[in-house]
């Protein structure tokens, strides 16, 4: 089997029969014509294999299926437009109501809000099962276990393999979020998880130029997430991102290397600044997740979070940094730093928020690819600005 960075490169590649194009061409195109009568029976009836209509298949977005497919170890994917497309593909899928599903948080502010918002009002019950043992939240009518790891925005580690095990015991499917880790750094597939979910928006992308989401694992399962999430709920990815995707995920396995390294950096000397009250990262000893991310990463990731004490410590410090630009998203080559209570976690309740380490001081960054060097001197140069005020 070809090793990662050799699939980065050539899974889901082929030249292009007519042209002999190097580069995956974009299809941009809404149907394909079949030709004759009889073919377009077949095609319809499945007797034969080919393209339709971009909403169900296309093949620059096949490209991308089939690259990240072969980076996760699965045996097929679905791209769809975004990942809280993806998502929710999966779930309106794969539950009904009486279902329940079980998480184990945090989550995405997104994800969660699907979870209680959406899902629930279908009749799908939801249980948190962050602050017990995972065993005991699992009853009757548990259909799914979600997981997110490195979960958003503490990053706090879950251990897919005993996930996957406690869900195997009991015939319970297991779906793990990727998007933080990316399979450059950890595979769910082959610790025993069902299904892997992503946000492609992020690393897979890597440039923050498009949206993309995908379900990776078995092709029976792939085929019925596609059959519902596409033709029935409609979220197909475009092959315009499909191809910024294909280009992004190329280089993922340097990049990934690029932002752990530069992570583990920021985070070493933020561990070590008098401002900063505590660092998340997992690649560092006094992180709780960190003998687990150990086991189940390669490297740790570029995303690090620093609980700064205030509010008013968080606004001036993020105030204060030039390379790190305010916005949400994550996974660009560009720095990017996010005030989480105030941003993207502020519909979760205040008590979940303060119970998960979502506190007014916290700020998560995103660390991109810019000399480690050079971001921690903007860090530096903000943190005293942090620290005055403080002091003041
Ligand atoms: C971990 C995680 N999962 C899913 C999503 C949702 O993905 P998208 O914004 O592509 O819909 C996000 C977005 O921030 C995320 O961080």
């Amino acid at each position: 089997m070809p090793r990662l960075r050799t699939l980065a490169v050539h899974a889901g590649q082929r030249p292009e029969p007519h042209t002999g194009a190097l580069a995956q061409p974009i299809f941009q195109t809404s149907t394909f014509v079949y030709g004759d009568f009889e073919r377009g029976r077949r095609l319809f009836a499945g007797e034969e294999a080919g393209y339709l209509y971009t909403r169900i298949q296309n093949p620059t977005t096949r490209a991308f299926e089939e690259k990240l497919a072969a980076l996760e170890g699965g045996e097929d994917a679905v791209a769809f437009t975004s990942g809280m497309a993806a998502i929710a593909a999966l779930a309106f899928t794969l539950l009904k109501p009486g279902d329940e599903l079980v998480y184990l948080g945090p989550l995405y502010g997104g994800t969660e809000g699907f979870f209680y918002d959406t899902l629930a009002r279908f009749g799908i019950r939801i249980t948190d099962a962050t602050e017990r043992p995972l065993a005991e939240a699992l009853g009757p009518d548990t259909r799914l276990i979600y997981v997110e790891t490195p979960a958003n925005p503490t990053l706090r580690v879950h251990d897919l393999a005993e996930v996957a095990r406690l869900a195997r015991a009991r015939g319970i499917r297991s779906v793990a979020d990727n998007t933080f880790a990316t399979p450059a750094l950890t595979r769910p597939l082959e610790l025993g998880i069902d299904l892997v979910v992503h946000s492609a928006t992020k690393y897979l992308s890597g440039h923050g130029d498009t949206l993309g989401g995908a379900v990776v694992g078995p092709a029976e399962l792939v085929d019925e997430i596609r059959a519902e999430g596409l033709r029935h709920l409609g979220g197909a990815q475009s092959p315009f991102d499909a191809f910024l995707l294909l280009r992004g995920m190329k280089t993922l396995v340097l990049r990934m290397e690029a932002h752990s390294e530069g992570a583990m950096r920021v985070a070493r000397f933020l561990e070590g600044h008098p401002a900063v009250r505590r660092v998340y990262y997992p690649g560092l000893e006094s992180h709780p997740g960190h003998a687990v991310a150990a086991r189940q990463m390669r490297a740790f990731g570029g995303m690090v979070a620093l609980e700064l004490g205030s509010e008013a410590a968080a606004r001036a410090f993020l105030d204060r940094l030039r390379y790190f630009a305010q916005a949400v998203s994550l996974g660009d080559v560009d720095s990017l730093a996010t005030h989480p209570y105030s941003t993207t976690h502020q519909l979760v309740s205040e008590e979940v928020r303060l119970r998960q380490g979502v506190t007014p001081g916290l700020v998560r960054l995103s660390v991109g690819l810019e000399d480690p060097e050079d971001l921690i001197e903007d860090l530096e140069r903000a943190l005293a600005r942090a620290a005055a005020l403080e002091a003041g």
